[in-house]
């Protein structure tokens, strides 16, 4: 085969790491009112407060203590900006066997964020940038792929921007309900420059 120089256009990329919390959440979560996602009965359930970090600080100060030490890494020596951050919505998920989500983004966010209470945990990702020629390819692979599917562990964090679609796929939990924690998160302070600089 011919050795192309590749020079790969990021759309964004999704970063993982594991949170060492020294306690055990998954009964806190287990504890907060949900409810399903309107649109299709096999939905996965949502929290009713979309607060939590606000809600619960006592509860959840460890868990927000490490997802801002990870974030804070990223936005500086991933990321390369030297601003402030706010982690603004914060939520629960509760799925079922076969139960999913729709396919979607997180509006009025920069960065996004998972945390997985147990194992066995699965995304999928889309690249929505790509033509429509073709149908599927002989073999999928790192520059024909529409999909990222992601399995995670217990006390995976995942970070991401907030423009990348995502969906829970429905999978057989064999049993087990899953449960998790999602966050968007906006520049704080002053940030930009020139005339597009903002104080928020
Ligand atoms: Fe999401």
């Amino acid at each position: 085969m011919k050795n192309f120089l590749v020079q790969n256009i990021v759309s964004g990329s999704i970063f993982q790491t594991q949170l060492n919390l020294e306690k055990d959440y998954l009964n806190f979560f287990k504890k907060l009112k949900y409810k399903q996602l309107p649109g299709n009965t096999n939905y996965t359930h949502m929290s009713l407060d979309n607060n939590l970090f606000e809600k619960y600080p006592k509860e959840l100060k460890e868990i927000k203590k490490l997802i801002h030490m990870a974030l804070k890494e990223l936005i500086k020596n991933v990321y390369m900006y030297d601003c402030s951050f706010k982690l603004t919505t914060s939520w629960a998920t509760r799925s079922d066997s076969f139960e999913e989500s729709s396919v979607h983004r997180h509006l009025n966010s920069w960065l996004s964020g998972v945390f997985y209470l147990q194992d066995n945990n699965s995304i999928s990702f889309f690249n929505k940038d790509t033509g429509g020629f073709l149908g599927d390819p002989r073999e999928w692979n790192q520059y024909n792929t529409l999909t990222t599917n992601i399995k995670t562990h217990k006390n995976t964090l995942l970070l991401f921007p907030s423009h990348l679609y995502h969906r829970i796929p429905p999978l057989d939990l064999k049993g087990v309900t899953r449960y998790s924690l999602s966050f968007n998160v906006l520049p704080k302070g002053f940030f930009g420059s020139g005339d597009s600089q903002v104080f928020f």
